[in-house]
């Protein structure tokens, strides 16, 4: 198997949340939303230090030197991930978000999947999940209206660093996966187990999050109002659902989903001459 060259490098980055810079419902005033994004911001941490492990546990066998680099950079950019979302999560507690309680399930979660499971199957689960932060990830990078959700914060930019490098990354634990053996069937099957997982995680977490930590979810007018918008929401329109669909396709690979031009133009307008987060590297 030839892997072919990918620029997958680390960023030495740091975001801040100056005390009064976010309102509650930090995702441009959406109730909902805001909630969503906390919860997956939680789930981050302990799901990224999972990706790191279940990668590293096999990155002694990989014998490419283009994947060997490539690993190195994707564990490089998921602990800077990592690292900078707890941060976010502190302030996202403090605000009223349950992110410690979530951050801590997830960690449970994965730790005991951990223990029961084979470590291939964990890297199956990793390539699998790593397909939805692209998915999403693409669908945020691609789509203005997807950028316009997010208002105009620091969430907002920590949000499209991460995008662009999970959107870099994308294939790198799959081709961990493959180069180590990794069959389709036992992939297909981490796809859907992970789906279940996650979706019922995002789901069950908002719903808690909302009815226990937050008065606005009782306001009628409020919840319906956000609600009708998540219908028609960009992250959830049938092309993402088909491009995460897609994952189950015999011989998929994430290059089926070129993304060279979007990663391209990413990479200029947050870091090139003029880039707006080029002030954010240290
Ligand atoms: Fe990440
Ligand atoms: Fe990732």
């Amino acid at each position: 198997m030839e892997v072919p060259h990918r620029d997958v490098h680390t960023r030495r980055i740091r975001f801040t949340y100056p005390a009064g810079s976010l309102r509650r419902h930090y995702v441009d005033g959406d109730l909902v939303m805001s909630h969503v994004v906390a919860v997956l911001s939680a789930t981050f941490p302990p799901g990224e230090d999972f990706f790191v492990r279940s990668v590293r546990r096999y990155a002694d066998r990989v014998t490419d030197p283009e994947l060997q680099a490539q690993v190195r950079g994707f564990i490089g950019q998921e602990v800077t991930h990592g690292r900078e979302h707890v941060e976010l999560n502190e302030r996202l507690q403090e605000m009223g978000y349950p992110t410690r309680k979530v951050s801590a399930f997830v960690k449970w979660a994965l730790e005991d999947a951990e223990k029961r499971v084979p470590g291939r199957l964990c890297l199956a689960y990793t390539a699998a999940l790593e397909h939805y932060t692209a998915t999403i990830a693409e669908c945020l990078l691609s789509k203005p209206e997807a950028q316009r959700l997010l208002g105009d914060t620091e969430v907002r930019n920590i949000l499209l660093w991460h995008a662009l490098e999970e959107s870099e990354h994308k294939a790198v634990a799959f081709d961990v996966y493959r180069a180590v053996g990794g069959t389709e069937r036992m992939r297909r099957w981490g796809f859907r187990i992970m789906s279940v997982g996650l979706i019922g995680l995002v789901i069950g977490a908002t719903k808690l999050s909302m009815a226990f930590t937050d008065r606005a979810s009782y306001n009628p007018v409020r919840l319906l109002r956000s609600l009708w918008a998540l219908r028609r929401s960009p992250f959830l329109a049938r092309d993402v659902r088909e491009q995460l669909r897609a994952y189950t396709r015999d011989g998929f690979h994430p290059d089926d989903f070129d993304n060279t031009e979007l990663v391209e133009r990413w990479r200029t307008e947050l870091f090139g001459p003029d880039g707006r987060l080029r002030d954010h590297l240290t």
